[in-house]
């Protein structure tokens, strides 16, 4: 299906990306790909077998990741979400090295979707506990509340754009002080806060069963620089979160998406018949904003 929302070209592709890629897309075509791959975790999906061997996880990854990287320009930048599970640790890190073979890894992120903060003498009053997480039952292991976000480029040498995504100083005498800080913003730095918003759902369940949010890729795409992005790229699409967020941002988007309901359902939630999220983040309220479309 190709569709244009708010002027944002949208190309969603039921396919396997790993055809669809060289078919459907100019080699460097891609300014920025955010995606999240099955974690071979035993996920269910409707059509993804989410529990094959390690190594043949791995070759697929490899596979894919070459496609990838022809498609991406060489200022590109991959991010790539990838969690585990906690009696399997190793995944991230096995994928990230199998990725080493096409891509530089530049920056480590923490996707954390629920933390605790303990009152304390800087100001804070109380103990502030918020977001999500799947509780788990076990005397070995802890409940998981973080996934990664690796983010690859060609030769790791690509400028972002840290104060588009820059967090308000606390301590505003750094303002006056630091050159880089005329903006009232410092770099948010690799932990990244970022809760699964509440779900509308008509059958009142999860439409995906491993979804991100929407924020997410805006984050990403924000850090790589709204000026360098003309197409952003998922070719794990889902139910279209990336999607969502390229054209709230007013980016061009391409996916891909083996399954037909999760795709029949990123078409719905792109042409306007679906609302499962809340908006993206309002960065208005954070200081000047630095995108070149809002
Ligand atoms: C972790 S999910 C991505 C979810 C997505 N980020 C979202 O927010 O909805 C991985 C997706 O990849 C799809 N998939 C698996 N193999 C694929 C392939 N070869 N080509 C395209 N999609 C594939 C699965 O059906 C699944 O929906």
């Amino acid at each position: 299906m190709k569709l244009t929302v708010n002027n944002v070209n949208v190309q969603l592709y039921m396919e396997d990306c790993i055809a669809g890629m060289p078919a459907r897309l100019e080699p460097g075509q891609v300014d920025v790909l955010v995606t999240s791959p099955p974690y071979n975790i035993g996920t269910t999906y409707n059509s993804y077998d989410d529990k094959i061997s390690r190594e043949d996880y791995l070759n697929w990854i490899g596979r894919w990741a070459q496609v990838c990287s022809d498609a991406l320009s060489d200022s590109g930048s991959l991010f790539l979400n990838i969690g585990s599970k906690p009696s399997d640790p190793w995944v991230p890190f096995d994928v990230a090295k199998r990725l080493q073979r096409y891509f530089t890894l530049q920056n480590v992120f923490h996707w954390v979707k629920s933390i605790y903060i303990e009152s304390d003498s800087y100001g804070q009053e109380t103990a502030i506990s918020v977001g999500h997480y799947k509780p788990i039952n076990s005397k070995r292991f802890v409940n998981d509340t973080h996934e990664y976000i690796f983010h690859f480029s060609k030769d790791g040498n690509v400028e972002l754009d840290r104060l588009a995504i820059g967090v308000p100083y606390k301590d505003k005498s750094n303002i006056e002080r630091w050159a880089g800080a005329k903006q009232g913003l410092r770099c948010r730095g690799n932990t990244w806060y970022i809760p699964y918003r509440t779900i509308h759902s008509s059958q009142d369940q999860r439409p995906h069963p491993a979804s991100f949010p929407p924020q997410l890729a805006e984050m990403c795409i924000r850090l790589h620089g709204m000026k360098k992005a003309g197409l952003v790229l998922d070719p794990f699409m889902g139910i279209g979160n990336t999607a969502l967020a390229c054209v709230q941002l007013g980016v061009n988007f391409a996916g891909f998406e083996i399954d037909r309901e999760y795709y029949q359902e990123a078409c719905r939630q792109l042409s306007g018949q679906a609302t499962l999220f809340d908006g993206l983040v309002d960065w208005s309220q954070n200081g000047e904003d630095t995108s070149n479309n809002q």
